[in-house]
This record gives structure tokens, sequence and C-alpha cells, in this order.
């Protein structure tokens, strides 16, 4: 068994470059199975599920080869197989993207039911109400997914609830439909709008993604012969940001969108961090206990659910007593038992956490429950005072690249140790 073994406090301080987005990279992969030929893919952050990702691909046919350790190529013109590994499919979530492009390519396939973090309830049903409006029949039986259609043609689809992912696959589906698809009430977050440039760079012809109304005007043939370049992940970036406000620390982030990041820079400086914006690279530092907040999670451009337990942090160290509503996600506060154990004030009531802030944490052994919850406990150890041992690193490796190696760069005391 692995573990992370944080010795803090410290101040991180220093540059760090942000990696591509792994839920664009999740998505894109899956897309080039709709692309008669072959593209190359820049940027792709060197993570578990994007080597997952990488399998399921070749599993069906694909041929991927490694340009270097962030670029690959895939040749997808020959697809042999309509049937996904169930236990690939069902290690992540993202796994229900090959279900629009391989209904889009192939008219048929099977996956097995996605896994992921455990935040709740994960329904798919929007997804496949958007499946069924485009003309497929979609049976979900036994742990499985099974979604065929003769033809699809495209149509309107009202998403009920805003979906990053139901979003995404729906578009993946229209893309090579007959005539026109429209979603609407479509989620807004970069990557569905890094999706569909990168399908637009392919041949699509996909109008208003990053608004609540898309619009896919299906085309006969995507070509490949493109290469395409990730967008930088604004999770990441998030993460960094709110490490260096509850470490006390000065970090610059290189490679990002700072238009990505207005609602945490907004929040940071609510909490009484600094920030100053360069347009692709960012600098946050913080001298100062930070002051309390109140924070709502929302859908893009709100703030990112997926920066909730990062957030977290900050606030279980601010002056006073803070809020956060999650309004996505019906588990997302399992952190907070682990971060009581390292001495914070934290009460969590259905989709409400009250943080009575404390002036100090202390290292503790504690658990990663999810992806992010993994990342909130490295900031945490960072910040807390002694030794902290963190477990499940399987869930943290899964969305952040060498996560101790970059944060030992900004000089944190973080090692990856292998216990029997
Ligand atoms: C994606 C992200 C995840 C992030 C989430 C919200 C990826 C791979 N994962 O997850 O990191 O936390 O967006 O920003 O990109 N819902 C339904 N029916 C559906 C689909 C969703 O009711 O068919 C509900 C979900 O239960 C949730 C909300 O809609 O309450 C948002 O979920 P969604 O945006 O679909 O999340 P994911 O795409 O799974």
């Amino acid at each position: 068994m692995e573990k992370l073994v944080v010795t803090g406090p410290t101040p991180l301080k220093g540059e760090v470059t942000i990696n591509g987005a792994k839920n664009a990279a999740v998505a894109i992969l899956p897309a080039t199975l709709l692309i008669d030929g072959s593209c190359t893919i820049e940027n792709l952050p060197n993570i578990s599920d994007v080597k997952i990702s990488c399998q399921i691909l070749e599993s069906l046919g694909a041929k991927i080869t490694w340009i270097d350790s962030h670029t690959i190529t895939v040749d997808s013109t020959n697809i042999s197989t309509t049937k996904a590994p169930l236990d690939l499919t069902s290690k992540f979530r993202a796994s229900y993207y090959v279900i629009g492009a391989m209904l889009s390519r192939m008219g048929e396939v099977e996956v097995g039911m996605p896994g992921g973090c455990k935040l709740g309830a994960r329904p798919i049903d929007q997804h496949i109400k958007g499946f069924e409006a485009l003309g497929a029949e979609v049976e979900v039986a036994k742990g499985k997914i099974h979604a065929k259609a003769d033809k699809l043609v495209g149509n309107s689809v009202y998403m009920d609830i805003v979906s990053v992912g139901a979003t995404i696959n729906v578009m993946l589906s229209a893309v090579l439909a007959e005539g026109t698809t429209i979603i609407d009430n479509a989620a807004k977050e970069p990557h569905i709008v890094d999706v569909a440039n990168f399908l637009n760079t392919m041949g699509a012809d996909i109008r208003g993604a990053g608004t609540d109304m898309i619009k896919i005007n299906g085309v006969e043939k995507l070509a490949g012969g493109a290469t395409y370049s990730v967008v930088p992940d604004q999770i990441e970036a998030g993460t960094f940001m709110l490490a260096a406000v509850a470490t006390k620390g000065d970090l610059v982030l290189k490679n990002c969108i700072t238009k990505h990041l207005e609602s945490i820079t907004a929040k940071i400086l609510e909490v009484g961090g600094k920030v100053e914006d360069y347009g692709d690279s960012i600098r946050v530092y913080c001298d100062k206990r930070p002051k309390k907040a109140s924070i709502k999670t929302l859908p893009y451009p709100g703030f990112p659910t997926d920066l909730q337990p990062q957030m977290g942090v900050v606030l279980s160290i601010a002056d006073g007593t803070s809020t956060i509503n999650e309004s996505i996600w019906e588990s997302r506060f399992q952190y907070t038992d682990e971060l009581n154990k390292m001495g914070a004030k934290i009460t969590a009531q259905g989709k409400s956490a009250f943080f009575e802030g404390v002036e100090k944490l202390y290292g503790a052994p504690v658990c990663s429950t999810d992806l992010r919850a993994g990342a909130a406990l490295i900031i945490a150890g960072v910040a807390a005072e002694g030794v902290t041992e963190i477990y499940n690193l399987e869930h943290i490796d899964r969305g952040y690249e060498d996560i101790e190696g970059r944060f030992r760069a900004i000089g944190a005391n973080i090692k990856r140790v292998v216990e029997d």
C-alpha cells in the first residue's frame, strides 16, 4: 500500500506549470473514435484516467502511439468491435463518452456502468434522454449499457439538469447524425468548449459551445490529420491557487487561462488573498490568516464543486465561521471527517457544512475519500503542524500528475512511501 507523508507547516513558494485538463482529455480521447484517420493530441495530463481511456480506445481497435509523456497519436481508422471491456469502462466515470462516440461512429455500443468518485447518486438519465431523442435505443441492465441506432437523426434536446457529461455525450452522438441537433440548458464548462473546438478542428460543425444553447449540424465524416492541444486544467490551477492561500504561500501558475479562474479568484480576494492576473499565468499569495466566507458550488461560471474540498481547507483555518452549500453532489463532504481528525471543526449536514475556523491544523493519518478530497488533504497536510499520512492514493493519481513531485518543487516536505 502506498501513502503520502507530508510534514508541515510550509508556505508554498515558486512556479507551477498547469497541465492539460483531465476532464477535457477524457472526453477528447473517446471523441477521436469519430475520426476516420489519425490525429495528434498534445498537452494530455499523464494520469491514470488518461491511460485507462487509451486502453479502452485500443480495445476497440484504435492504434495509439505515445510521442512523449504528454502527446499521443490516435488512429481510429479500424474500429473492430462495439463492445468496450466492462472492467475498464467501470473503472472511471468518463467512460460514458464511449457511448456517444461509438453510437455516432458504429451505430452500436456496449459498456460497463461508469465508475468514478463516490460523490452520491450519479444518474445518466439525461445522457440516455439525448441518445433516445436522436433515435437510439438504450438498455441498462446487469451493470451494462447497450445502445443501438440504425440511424441517428438530429433533434432538440432540453437538459432537465445542467450536466457536463450529458452535454458532451449528446454533442458526440450528434456530430455525424443527419440534420441539426440543438442542446438547450447545456453546461458551459471550459472543457465543453474544448471538446467542441477539437471536433470542429476535425471537421464537425458545432456552434454555441460555452453558452446554454449548442447547435450541432451533423456532417457526413470527420477526417484526421490535425493536431490539437488540450486546454489547461481549471481545477488543477484552482487547487494550487487555494494551496497558496491555505499555506500562506506565494505561487505563480503558468499555462492557465485566467478567465476560467474568475470565480476562484473572487473567493480568494474575499478571504484576503492577493491575485495578480497576467492572462495566461496568475500569481496568488497570502500573508495572513484567511477571513471567513460563504461558498455555494454551481455549474460554470459559478464556483466549481471540484474545488469545494480545497476551499474547505482554507475555510477550516479561517478567522470566523464559514459555510459551504454544495449544490451538485450530495456526498461531497466526506473529506470533512478527515479534516476534523486534523483538528478542524466542521459540521456537515446534508448539502451544507459549517466551518468554525481554527488557528491551526495538526498532522494525522487520513484517507483520501475521492480525487479532490485527496488534493485537499495534501494542502491540509502542508498547512498543518506535524506529520500527515494520506492513504488511498489511487483517487489522487486518477487526476493529478506527479502530485508529490510538483508539491515538492514548490517547497512541500512530501514523499510517497510504500507500506506493507
Ligand atoms: C463532471 C466532472 C466532475 C464534476 C462534475 C460537475 C468529468 C469527467 N467529471 O462530472 O469532475 O464534479 O462534472 O462539475 O467531467 N445528473 C443527472 N442526470 C444525468 C447527469 C447528471 O441528474 O444524466 C446530475 C448529477 O447527479 C449531478 C449534476 O447532474 O447532480 C451534475 O452532474 P454532471 O455535470 O453530469 O457531472 P459529470 O459529468 O458526471
